[in-house]
């Protein structure tokens, strides 16, 4: 069975929709939350009871065992970070990675958010991976290749001193959480599968303000840079059109 990435037809992007936009105004609703002192678990009581009350469903929790609603990752955590008690403090940086289910479809969005006042080296590392994700998009369009977009993405994060993640990519998604393809954030313009309308995928590139190298913690889930650099991450779900891109993920209104 060769690997099957499924094209979406028109009727199902529409039917994506409002997981996408769920996700994205998930994002809206807490950021003016994020300040110090409040906790990942706080974060996650506020995704969790957001996500219920829209008839929506939290997809980390429980995905392979997943414990919590929502994944934050701060500082040297580059994804997958569990919600706990540990007190947010000013200056730290935030990634919160929200996966929403509604009506049986998936939307999967992320920001990195500032704690208080961010020092120069969390800017950095932020608007770095900020622009890598629109660098991204601004190379999907129906012809071009995965490797196009990851080749895209590389290049501009390296030539600004950072580095790029390898172990964890997007992906396809639509019924299921993660699904064909593999879109690596690096690579070589032409390579890789061509782009072609009704593909749905995220990009959600991690960069490191040091090295590349990342290491699991007993967990199980958390992924932290090797060199205790802070890492920094965006995600979107987009949709290849006959034109060009469409950015499922943007919040209702
Ligand atoms: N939302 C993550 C992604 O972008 C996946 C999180 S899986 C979890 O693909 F189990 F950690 F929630
Ligand atoms: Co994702
Ligand atoms: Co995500």
């Amino acid at each position: 069975m060769p690997r099957m990435v499924h094209i979406k037809t028109t009727e199902e992007i529409d039917m994506m929709r409002p997981a996408c936009h769920h996700a994205a105004d998930t994002l809206v609703m807490i950021e003016p939350h994020i300040r110090p002192g409040m906790t990942t678990d706080d974060i996650n009581g506020l995704v969790h009871e957001f996500t219920i009350k829209a008839g929506a469903i939290p997809a980390p929790l429980n995905y392979h065992g997943f414990p919590k609603s929502v994944c934050t990752s701060v500082n040297h955590v580059v994804c997958h970070g569990i919600p706990g008690n540990k007190k947010l403090k000013n200056g730290d940086i935030i990634n919160v990675d929200v996966t929403s289910i509604l009506n049986g479809w998936h939307g999967d969005t992320s920001k990195t958010f500032y704690v208080g006042d961010a020092g120069i080296r969390a800017r950095k590392v932020t608007e770095i991976a900020r622009k890598a994700l629109e660098i991204g998009i601004a190379a999907v369009q129906p012809g071009a290749t995965l490797g196009d977009i990851g080749h895209a993405i590389q290049v501009y994060v390296e030539s600004e001193r950072c580095s790029v993640v390898r172990e964890y990519c997007g992906h396809g998604i639509g019924r299921v959480f993660h699904e064909e393809p593999q879109v690596l954030h690096y690579g070589n313009p032409g390579s890789g599968l061509k782009l072609k309308p009704g593909m749905v995928f995220t990009i959600e590139p991690m960069v490191n303000l040091g090295r590349k190298e990342v290491k699991l913690l007993g967990d199980g889930w958390t992924v932290v840079t090797r060199d205790k650099s802070l890492s920094a991450q965006f995600e979107h779900t987009l949709a290849v059109t006959e034109n060009g891109v469409e950015i499922l993920t943007l919040p209702s209104s």
